[in-house]
């Protein structure tokens, strides 16, 4: 039997599943809550229980302490309701942030081909089109098991039951090394949930913006270029794109076509560990090589922890607003555990 969750501040209640932590029950209701990584590691959808109990699943103590838990707070993407619930998010709503309702969804791959080092690119015909905003991502549900790997939707969201994801293989990895990298042939069957996730460019913005992606963090930061050139969301966009070598940048003459074509964009992919004749170092070294000054404009970042953390201070010291550095964080395996404003 469901219960009935309401939260704090927002109109009408929505039904809680007892199997369904409240986070999902809240999307599949198309009720937002704050939440990034929706697998517990990241902390960004911490609620308050006002009233009513719940199960908190088992919460990483670093994440969610005993501490907390006793004094109310728990993570929406693990707690299952037990009784009624009224809630209230520690973090601000996003107002103008991605807005769509989780969805079960299936579909037949398409495509399925090598892009670089390590890479693949699947491309997954939907039966029924998924709604979602530049930058979110989806879990792919890996088939004979219950596990759910969560990747950036790479194509813009008017394409929408047309959904290309960027995939690293992992050395062992069930849904990588087992399935994608595996067994997975154009033409299989597919079970994907999604959208999910914070990290989007929805509305029209004045400030130009800096994209810096590492690996396949290059996925929803291509998606948000295409979206937002294509709708003319800001006035311009710089790409910046890192890896080790030639073998780990992919799409580069989609890229290079789109700069040759579109004043508005600026391509600039940076190898760290190989010379060639574009540019070399750190990647968030490049932008700092590029900007004097960050003041006025807006950052998006995608890639690994360190990476991420190197370019919010890159730009921070570049004096760009913290409020206008949006950043996903991904482990290897999966995609993105954080997004939030800096
Ligand atoms: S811990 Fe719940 S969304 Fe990350």
């Amino acid at each position: 039997m469901s219960h009935s969750v309401t939260v704090s501040g927002q109109d009408g209640a929505f039904p809680g599943a007892p199997d369904r932590s409240v986070l999902e029950s809240a999307l599949r209701a198309n009720r937002w809550l704050p939440h990034a990584c929706s697998q517990g590691t990241c902390g960004t959808c911490k609620i308050r229980v006002l009233c009513g109990e719940v199960d908190h699943g088992r919460p990483d103590e670093t994440i969610l302490s005993e501490a907390e838990r006793a004094s109310g707070l728990t993570l929406a993407c693990q707690a299952t309701p037990r009784t009624d619930l009224t809630v209230a998010p520690l973090n601000d709503v996003p107002p103008d942030g991605p807005r769509h309702p989780l969805r079960d969804h299936a579909g037949t791959v398409l495509e399925l081909a090598d892009i670089a080092r390590c890479t693949r690119r699947l491309v997954v015909e939907l039966d029924e089109p998924m709604e979602f905003s530049a930058g979110q991502y989806a879990e792919l549900i890996v088939p004979g098991s219950v596990v759910a790997r969560q990747y950036s939707m790479a194509n813009p969201p008017s394409e929408s039951r047309r959904l290309e994801f960027h995939i690293k293989r992992v050395d062992g990895g069930l849904a990588t090394e087992g399935w994608i990298f595996g067994s997975l042939r154009p033409g299989d069957r597919i079970g994907l949930r999604g959208p999910l996730g914070q990290f989007a460019l929805v509305r029209p913005q004045e400030e130009p913006a800096i994209l810096v992606g590492g690996g396949t963090g290059l996925a929803p930061l291509k998606s948000i270029v295409r979206h937002a050139l294509s709708n003319d969301l800001v006035p311009s966009i710089d790409l910046y794109h890192g890896g080790r070598g030639q073998a780990d940048l992919y799409d580069v003459d989609f890229f290079r076509a789109l700069e040759a074509a579109d004043p508005r964009f600026r391509y600039h992919p940076v190898l760290s560990e190989e010379q060639w004749d574009g540019a070399t170092g750190v990647v968030t070294d490049a932008v700092l090589d590029d900007f004097a000054s960050c003041k006025g404009r807006s950052a998006y970042l995608c890639g690994p922890p360190a990476m991420v953390t190197a370019a919010v201070k890159a730009l921070k010291r570049r004096r760009m607003a913290p409020r206008l550095i949006f950043k996903e964080e991904f482990t290897v395996g999966s995609a993105p555990p954080v997004m939030s404003p800096v």
